[in-house]
């Protein structure tokens, strides 16, 4: 989705932002623009396609301040350079740049259009520059303040006004805007990553704030124009993580982290106690009764993390033996959900701003339900506004595709299921054994990644199929789900993940020598019936990739190629299995000559519906 960053203060903006742009890229993102005031003049410079032609049209001694600058996920109107932030109003007074959509932006148009106003663009942001354009006399946060009123949707802008270099003003609804507090200098961006080179000082704004900067001071004013006070929080991530290092790919090196972002996830051992056989997770805000109270969860997420929901109802159903259900946060918030005391409520994101699910988490908050975060982020939009919740500390993450942050979710499921479970129906000895068996499977991951080469040989054996099929049953369902989503996502290989005890009403009708089924057979409840399936598949000349725990005569005979994890826990077993499937997506997609960090169409973060 967009990114968004604003400088000032004493230096030349244009390198700041063209830095910060680049942290954006991983966003997702189709065009580019900056634009600076230079001696009480505006320019703006922007670009369609990648950072690399945006700087291919600069001048060498480009220089200005203060500035803003863009990268657009076309919403409104084509992908093309006109259409790229950011966007000057007619009068060249103001200069926006806009994350968001503004659902009323058609009839404000067609009204300044009425009044002899003209505009450039096709897209919904440049009424919001012509808007506030209109409403400037003499006071920027007036005509800003005033513009707002006007419009509905989802925002998050800075604007920039060309006779008043001394300050930029920033506003919020929907879309995220964090304020990076410098030495003399202020930046304002859609994210910590675009910032983190200048400072670790950042405060949030909130939605329906209004923020006014200059470079040694702030204030942000709510819709009553009230003054908000805001605590400067310090942001952990180290710069070096969002750099890709020694890797080609920041999805490879997420890949190869998650030894240690598991660790983090479970605390380093921090969140656990072993002597008792199970965990303690600070930030919850539910008390020991609360959760004899429980009598049902509803896990809610999109894409991965809905997939690392539908693992957590089943940790949660089969540890704690609560009745749960996961939902993508899309359909569960334009439903009539039921909505009762006793129920707890999972939101799942990394990124802690995907809009699906905050806004079916403010759509149960507001029916009185009871909300927990499940969050990567810091200081995120979900993390902020859910009534408690668990960080995954799995550290940045760059790669569209989430990888790292799914085991991390899972990881805290495990917790969660562990502690509730042992409130509720586990003996200390099952969940000492849960407990010790959590802290073997860094080494594990570390084991399969040691083995990488075997996966890209793999990779490099199926990488011309057109079509894939990922099957797995019971915990292994969602893993084949993930699987499938992975590899769309960067190879743009169609692939379709079901349980396999699904495929004879069916899906079983795709299978053909070209179409492999990788299927996910691990050892435990279902395993049996897997064996099954794939004879299924077998009979009818499919290929068949597994990735499983057990290493027999008969999982060898039907399958073409297999690939063998080590020995786990099957509730457990997710960890392990689902790295085999990331790195074959990688590698397809690398073979492929694919973007592998950054597909096409999109985004990291999901800030629109
Ligand atoms: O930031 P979130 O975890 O809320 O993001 C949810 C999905 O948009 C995300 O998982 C998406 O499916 C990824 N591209 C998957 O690799």
């Amino acid at each position: 989705m967009c990114g968004i960053i604003g400088y000032i203060g004493n230096r030349n903006a244009a390198p700041i932002l063209l830095e910060g742009l680049k942290r954006l890229e991983y966003r997702g993102y189709d065009s580019s623009g900056i634009g600076l005031i230079k001696r009480k003049r505006l320019a703006v410079y922007k670009k369609e396609g990648k950072i690399a032609a945006l700087e291919r049209t600069l001048p060498k001694d480009i220089s200005g301040k203060p500035g803003i600058a863009h990268t657009r996920w076309a919403t409104h109107g084509q992908v093309n350079d006109i259409n790229a932030h950011p966007h000057a109003s007619f009068d060249n007074r103001v200069a926006v740049v806009h994350n968001g959509i503004i659902d009323n932006y058609a009839p404000i148009k067609h009204k300044l259009k009425q009044d002899g106003i003209s505009f450039r663009s096709e897209t919904d942001s440049e009424v919001i520059a012509n808007l506030i354009a209109r409403h400037y006399q003499d006071d920027p946060e007036v005509a800003v303040q005033n513009a707002l009123r006007q419009l509905e949707g989802t925002y998050g802008l800075i604007v920039l006004f060309t006779d008043n270099p001394d300050l930029l003003i920033g506003a919020r609804n929907g879309s995220p805007l964090i304020v990076g507090v410098g030495e003399k200098e202020m930046l304002l961006a859609s994210d910590v990553s675009a910032m983190l080179a200048h400072t670790k000082q950042v405060f949030y704004i909130e939605d329906r704030e209004t923020v006014v900067l200059q470079k040694d001071s702030y204030k942000t004013v709510n819709t009553e124009n009230s003054v908000v006070d805001k605590t400067i929080e310090k942001i952990e991530w180290e710069l070096d993580e969002i750099e890709k290092g020694d890797y080609h790919h920041f999805m490879l090196k997420e890949i190869c982290e998650q030894p240690e972002t598991i660790q983090r996830a479970y605390g380093g051992g921090g969140r656990l106690l072993p002597d008792f056989g199970t965990s303690k997770l600070g930030g919850l805000n539910l008390g020991k009764q609360d959760f004899f109270e429980i009598d049902s969860v509803i896990t809610m997420g999109m894409g991965t993390a809905y997939y690392a929901a539908m693992i957590g109802s089943y940790l949660l159903e089969h540890m704690a033996r609560l009745p749960c259900k996961a939902e993508r946060a899309s359909e569960l918030r334009y439903r009539n959900a039921i909505v009762k005391k006793n129920m707890l409520f999972f939101a799942v994101s990394q990124s802690g701003e995907t809009l699906d699910t905050l806004s079916a988490m403010r759509e149960i908050q507001h029916r009185g339900g009871r909300v927990l975060g499940i969050c990567n982020v810091v200081g995120s939009t979900i993390a902020r506004e859910s009534d408690g919740g668990v960080y995954i500390h799995a550290g940045p993450e760059i790669a569209v595709a989430s990888t790292k942050a799914f085991t991390s979710q899972v990881t805290v499921f495990l917790l969660l299921a562990i502690m509730i479970g042992r409130m509720r129906d586990i003996p200390a000895s099952l969940g000492k054994r849960y407990i010790n068996e959590l802290t073997t499977i860094p080494g594990k991951i570390a084991f399969i990644l040691e083995r990488k080469a075997e996966i890209e040989q793999l990779a490099e054996k199926y990488s011309k199929a057109r079509s894939f099929l990922f099957l797995g049953r019971g915990v292994s369902y969602p893993v084949a789900m993930e699987g499938a989503l992975k590899l769309k996502e960067v190879s743009y290989i169609h692939a379709e993940g079901f349980s396999a005890g699904d495929i004879k009403h069916g899906p079983i009708a795709l299978v053909n020598e070209e179409t492999p089924s990788l299927f996910i057979a691990v050892e435990g409840e279902t395993f049996d019936k897997t064996l099954g399936n794939m004879e299924e598949i077998k009979a009818r000349n499919g290929r068949i990739i597994t990735i499983t725990n057990s290493d027999n005569e008969r999982i060898r005979e039907l399958s073409d190629d297999i690939f063998v994890v080590p020995e786990t826990n099957e509730l457990l077993s997710p960890l392990l299995t689902v790295v085999p499937l990331q790195l074959f997506a990688y590698f397809i997609a690398s073979i492929l000559g694919k973007d592998v960090d950054q597909p096409r169409n999109l985004a990291k973060t999901v800030t629109v519906e």
